[in-house]
């Protein structure tokens, strides 16, 4: 806790992350912006457990352990991180995994590579679903936790991305980290600071807006959204702020239109396709920085954060931390669509 700061009402939490994470400074592409760029590293909460999820996996675990859940239920996109991160966490704590997975055909999953493999490998059950059927998923979800109920087993549902108010809680922790790296850098936490992340099912960035609350930071908080519009995500991150306030009687000032920063324009291709402008700033990070950002939410964030920095160098203010929210195992998928760039 920041010396001088409220306690904050955190639920119970399992401890399943390598944290507090670093907070590391980009030089080189520091001199190329003009701004003091660093990035918190939630690429390295662990290696399977590589990203943001595990941290709103710690609060949404602890929960379905206190209710006594044997089986984990969740949902995702066909590579979902968050779903690969519930299948391992979930098995680490002794719990039955299913997962509800969007693919085109599913009479034809996709190969096993990338999370999938991982999701495989420890033993999930894997459900493919069409995209007709996802648009429909806290229905689908309903219906395989009454099928698991009529089984015998004690099924806890985790939407999409884990995000919610209580995954939310992920994020109030990591900023509270934050404040304590910030207090070590030159200008320390006085100086504001934009803490910039991919969007792609809200619950991050619902969690920094609270966390940026609870602790009292100065910084601003934005999002550059992967899929959907900024009108979706001013919804459904509204949403989640307003529930964990009225949950936890938060007690802190909130207006969605006020609150919530997203910049919308960097969805490219799709959610999930990445095009030649992206994979380039990938190499480029990585090239210059050795930091390995995925194809589907970082790298585009990122992208998105330097070509709004190129048009106006002060959009952000002087200094950024980019929240490195992991996804690696998604660039193996990718990697012919790589190569050439090699
Ligand atoms: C690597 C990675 N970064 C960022 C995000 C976005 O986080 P959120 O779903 O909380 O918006 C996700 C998941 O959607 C992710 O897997």
């Amino acid at each position: 806790m920041a010396i001088g700061m409220k306690k904050i009402p955190y639920p119970v939490r399992l401890n399943l992350s390598r944290t507090p994470t670093p907070l590391e400074p980009l030089s080189r592409l520091s001199e190329k912006f003009g701004v003091d760029l660093y990035v918190k590293r939630d690429d390295l909460t662990g290696a399977d457990l590589t990203g943001n999820k595990i941290r709103k996996l710690e609060f949404l675990l602890a929960d379905a352990l206190a209710g006594g859940c044997d089986t984990v239920l969740t949902c995702g996109a066909a590579q979902s991180n968050h779903a690969r991160a519930t299948a391992i966490a979930a098995v680490r704590l002794g719990l039955g995994v299913r997962l509800l997975l969007r693919t085109r055909d599913p009479d034809n999953p996709p190969p096993l590579e990338g999370n999938i493999l991982l999701d495989r490998l420890v033993g999930a059950e894997i459900v493919w679903l069409t995209f007709e059927e996802y648009g429909r998923r806290a229905e689908m979800l309903a219906a395989e936790a009454e099928s698991l109920r009529n089984s015998g087993r004690t099924p806890y549902l985790i939407p999409e991305g884990g995000s919610n108010a209580m995954g939310a809680w992920g994020y109030v922790r990591a900023v509270e980290e934050l404040a304590f790296d910030l207090a070590t850098l030159p200008g320390a936490q006085e100086q504001p600071t934009t803490i910039i992340h991919a969007t792609g099912s809200g619950g991050t960035t619902a969690g920094l807006i609270l966390g940026v609350k609870l602790v009292g930071l100065n910084a601003r908080v934005v999002g550059i959204n992967v899929c959907n519009d900024r009108d979706y995500f001013l919804r459904v991150v509204g949403d989640i702020c307003q529930t964990a306030i009225d949950t936890y009687k938060l007690e802190l000032p909130f207006s969605a239109e006020r609150d919530i920063e997203i910049v919308d324009g960097y969805v490219g291709r799709g959610y999930g396709k990445a095009g030649s402008e992206e994979l380039s700033l990938i190499r480029e990070v990585a090239r210059s920085e050795g930091i390995l950002l995925d194809p589907v939410y970082t790298g585009k964030a990122f992208y998105g954060m330097s070509q709004e920095l190129q048009r106006n160098p002060e959009v952000f203010g002087g200094r950024i931390v980019f929240v490195h929210t992991g996804g690696l195992f998604g660039l193996f998928p990718m990697a012919d669509q790589i190569a050439p760039l090699l």
